[in-house]
């Protein structure tokens, strides 16, 4: 498929209004998208675990203009206050989508959205937020073309997702979602996420990821600056053709359930992430002291316990604590004793793999 198979022809039909409300979970990559071309076009190919806690819930409610106008015409509430911070992000989310919905302009839209999770707990809305407002929109666009089909409405909703922040195009689906080509993954695309086409072992289908709040502080970099980073980095080759090696190595581990190997490219992945920050110009450090404390934990408790426990980051100081279900007693155990004193007051979410995006209305 290219760009231009999103691009729909004129509207069977007409709608004047409509309310639509839609769940999106956020998403945790194993291995990391860092690094992206024009077009929100990823650097390398990505996988992640959808999750199930961590979501967003957005209500776009519609009516139609009296004739389209030259610009976008939208409010904006975030946790029932109208809220202007957000708009630009939207209005330029809003650019680039239009020639994928050229409805957008004909209508008014009041956008109400609300996360799951607190505000300011560092963890990314961006993924959960904006392929719950991706989907709302393509949802007016079916209702415009009912006779689009799920397949196309599931590729396009990825594909809209991604013009918003590249990791949201993985969070319509579950379980396991990859996004980018890939030589040897089958229909792996740059353009949206796919759902994990090979055989995943049943220990992957309940995996746990409990996320410690380790610092709720404001972004230190966003991942716009962060993916720019990579332009005329030293390492950049190397770190892309590392990223399709360890999706190669990934499908014997997803099939077999091989978790040791598992914890080697996950942890890998996480500390390449940062490695990459900490050595590009400007450099970044994103860990604090207890972040190292944790990982130093994981690591000890892993071998002394002989459970599966391992960690990945996203680009700030929060752990995510990776297991399986069948080690969940003794692992959270672990956590509750030990590692949570790490965490800003105590605070941790009970996350866990998720099956998609749920339409609520
Ligand atoms: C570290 O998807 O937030 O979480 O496309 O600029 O919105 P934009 O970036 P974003 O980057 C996420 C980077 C990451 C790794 C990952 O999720 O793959």
């Amino acid at each position: 498929m290219t760009e231009k198979d999103f691009i729909p022809g004129v509207y069977p039909q007409k709608v004047e209004k409509g309310q639509i409300t839609y769940s999106s979970p956020s998403n945790i990559a194993l291995v990391k998208y860092w690094g992206k071309k024009e077009n929100q076009i990823p650097a390398n190919p990505s996988v992640s675990f959808t999750l199930e806690a961590c979501a967003t819930t957005t209500t776009v409610t519609f009516y139609e203009l009296g004739s389209a106008g030259s610009h976008f015409s939208f409010d904006l509430f975030f946790e029932g206050r109208p809220n202007e911070d957000f708009k630009p992000k939207i209005q330029t989310f809003f650019k680039r989508i239009t020639v994928y919905l050229p409805f957008l302009k004909s209508y008014h839209l009041k956008i109400e959205t609300a996360n799951s999770f607190p505000h300011s707990s560092g963890i990314a809305s961006s993924a959960s937020g904006m392929s719950a407002l991706a989907l709302c929109l393509l949802e007016i666009e079916r209702e415009l073309n009912p006779e689009m089909t799920q397949e196309y409405f599931t590729r396009k909703a990825s594909f809209l997702a991604r013009l918003g922040s590249g990791s949201a195009c993985r969070s319509i689906e579950g379980d396991l979602v990859q996004w980018g080509a890939h030589k040897e993954t089958e229909g792996s695309s740059d353009l949206f996420g796919i759902k994990y086409p090979y055989k995943v072992h049943n220990v992957f289908n309940s995996y746990h990821d409990t996320i410690l709040l380790v610092d709720k502080g404001k972004k230190q970099v966003s991942s716009t600056i962060g993916h720019g980073l990579m332009h005329d980095h030293p390492f950049a080759a190397q770190r892309f053709q590392q990223a399709h090696n360890n999706l190669s190595k990934l499908r014997s581990v997803f099939e077999k359930g091989d978790l040791d190997t598992f914890i080697e490219i996950v942890e890998s992945e996480a500390l390449t992430l940062h490695a990459m920050m900490m050595t590009s110009q400007p450099s970044f450090v994103l860990m604090k002291p207890n972040t190292l404390e944790v990982i130093q934990k994981i690591r000890d408790f892993r071998e002394k316990s002989g459970t599966h426990v391992c960690f990945t980051l996203d680009a700030g100081a929060n752990v995510h604590v990776l297991y399986p279900e069948n080690e969940k007693e003794k692992v959270y155990a672990f956590v509750k004793n030990e590692l949570l004193v790490y965490c800003e007051n105590q605070q941790h979410i009970c996350d866990r793999i998720g099956y998609g995006a749920k339409k609520l209305g």
